[in-house]
């Protein structure tokens, strides 16, 4: 079964923060409308993007921002960061349950995580990308929108041999759907590790360009994946014949790109594609990263276009149909097992809900 519950209780990318500014931005994240905005001083809020009068949306305009208030468009119910309505229209006092739901945030790697769920995160933190701000590396990102449920995006990325049918002539090259992977995954950590290392393959587009290697590579792709939000993927070429990295884990020898997607689902049949693709190599070369935001961007529209059509697909299809899975689904089926344990932990019990 492809999962379409959401996991309740936990960081969700919401934005870029250079998309969060002094002008609203209306994000839905698991069937719930947001509105980020930053306050004057810098600080990134989350509330409930629907005014607690008649529902009209606070990213919508004419609503606005005064200073570090939320005016609505419709009739002008006023709100602070807190989310507690401080204005009503024609009277002094303001309802006591007038206030907006607010929603944990926090900017970090260049993401505004915000925490979906009932309770508090207390110490939980959102895992790391770290590469997406570091001095050492150059970051080119976007954000595509999906019509498709998150786990199909899940499933899609853990499973990278479609690189060779889906991406060919961009990232895909025979020797990724031909070289076996390894998967293993840390139940403690609720980690998925997969991983396929290619001793002696084509370089693909995506990489001659970028790199100038211009003969055979030696090619790694050591998947991380963070259940239900962060992808991380450890990418490393090589010319066939370069050292391997240290002992001590450095590897001068080698091109290293991070490509990191958030998977952000927004209702049941659409998802947030955050991607980002930081490099160590060719730093302030304005070309290579304009060559891979585009390449990127390309291969991540082909994705969109697959999945958006499998979408309709399960749409249609009865509810008992059987897929056949094979070894190249190992990383896919366990990500899918610690989404469903990670969706039955934060769904609301009855017993709790009716208290
Ligand atoms: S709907 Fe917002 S003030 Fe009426
Ligand atoms: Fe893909």
């Amino acid at each position: 079964m492809i999962v379409t519950e959401f996991a309740r209780n936990q960081w969700y990318v919401a934005a870029y923060g250079h998309e969060v500014g002094r002008r609203q931005l209306g994000r839905t994240v698991l069937n719930e409308p947001i509105l980020l905005w930053r306050t004057e001083d810098g600080r990134a809020v989350a509330m409930a993007d629907r005014c607690v009068h008649r529902r009209f949306p606070l990213s919508e305009s004419p609503s606005h921002l005064v200073g570090d208030r939320v005016v609505c468009g419709y009739h002008g119910f006023t709100y602070g960061p807190d989310g507690v309505c401080v204005a009503v229209p024609a009277q002094q006092r303001i309802p006591r349950t007038a206030r907006l739901r607010t929603y944990p945030v926090v900017e970090q790697d260049s993401f505004v995580w915000v925490w979906i769920g009932d309770r508090e995160p207390g110490d939980t933190l959102p895992p790391r990308a770290p590469w997406l701000v570091s001095p050492d590396y150059a970051t080119v990102c976007g954000m595509e929108p999906l019509n498709a449920r998150y786990g199909l995006l899940v499933d899609n990325l853990l499973d990278l041999s479609h690189e060779t049918y889906l991406h060919g002539g961009y990232i895909g090259t025979p020797e990724v759907a031909e070289t076996p992977i390894t998967t293993e995954v840390d139940e403690d950590a609720g980690i998925v590790y997969v991983s396929r290392h290619m001793d002696d393959a084509a370089c693909p587009p995506f990489y001659a360009e970028s790199t100038g290697i211009k003969g055979r590579i030696t090619r790694w792709q050591d998947i991380e994946y963070h259940p239900p939000c962060l992808y991380l993927l450890h990418s490393r070429v090589a010319p066939v014949g370069s050292p391997p990295p240290a002992a001590d884990g450095t590897d001068p020898h080698a091109f290293h790109v991070e490509v990191v997607y958030a998977i952000t689902p927004s209702t049941e049949n659409s998802t947030y594609d955050f991607w980002a693709v930081a490099r160590d190599f060719a730093l302030d070369d304005e070309k290579v990263s304009d060559f891979l935001r585009d390449s990127n961007r390309t291969v991540v529209l082909q994705d969109v276009a697959a999945l958006d059509t499998l979408e309709q697909v399960l749409a249609r299809e009865p509810d008992r149909y059987q897929e056949l899975s094979v070894n190249i689904d190992t990383g896919g089926l366990a990500a899918r097992r610690l989404l469903a344990k990670m969706a039955q932990a934060g769904a609301v019990r009855p017993e709790a809900a009716a208290r």
